[in-house]
């Protein structure tokens, strides 16, 4: 109904700040697909077929992530104005250097989730609040796994061959389909 349509600039209400962060959300997730796919190929320019297959599965799924709020928003009437994309980086000159920074790009993606978090709470948004949930658990996971591999990376000591190998036997198999994964807009990726 477009008489209830909220948009960022008019609407009968405006945006209220919990909607107004989810939108930004979605270019985080957009750009942290992009910095991840990124990652991939540079991987991947280096025969390190192991971390560029977990770099652009990630990839894939931060887009998932981006859809996924994009769902919500389509459903709780607020325009979907689709936000482009931030700077990413590029060069590197050795794969700690790439590992490290998906790290802090995940630290900064969960204090981002939690921000919005805190926005539904003071706005008393029970639906945003719980919706949340499921993105503060997938948090958890991505920062650990990127922890450990940066520690693995960091004791392979420049031996990419182990890590590989440990990549391979640990990272390998994608993460089993998630039943309470919140629906995407449009068709999932990963
Ligand atoms: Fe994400
Ligand atoms: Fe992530």
């Amino acid at each position: 109904m477009n008489a209830l349509r909220r948009t960022a600039d008019h609407g009968p209400a405006g945006l209220t700040k919990f909607h107004r962060l989810l939108l930004e959300q979605v270019g985080h997730e957009f750009t942290a697909s992009h910095q991840y796919f990124a990652l991939a190929a540079w991987f991947d320019d280096r025969d390190l077929p192991a971390l560029a297959r977990v770099f652009y599965r990630q990839s894939l799924e931060e887009r998932d992530h981006a859809a996924m709020i994009v769902r919500y928003l389509i459903d709780n009437h607020v325009a979907p104005d689709i936000p482009g994309i931030g700077e990413i980086q590029t060069s590197f000159t050795e794969p700690r250097e790439l590992v490290a920074l998906a790290l802090r790009q995940e630290q900064q993606v969960t204090e981002q989730i939690k921000a919005l978090a805190k926005a539904a709470r003071d706005e008393l948004d029970y639906t945003g609040e719980q919706f949340l949930n499921w993105f503060l658990q997938e948090q958890v996971e991505e920062v650990a796994t990127m922890s450990t591999l940066l520690n693995v990376v960091e004791r392979g000591s420049g031996n990419m061959f182990d890590v590989e190998t440990w990549v391979t036997r640990e990272l390998s198999s994608p993460a089993e389909g998630d039943s309470n994964a919140p629906e995407t807009a449009g068709p999932a990726v990963s």
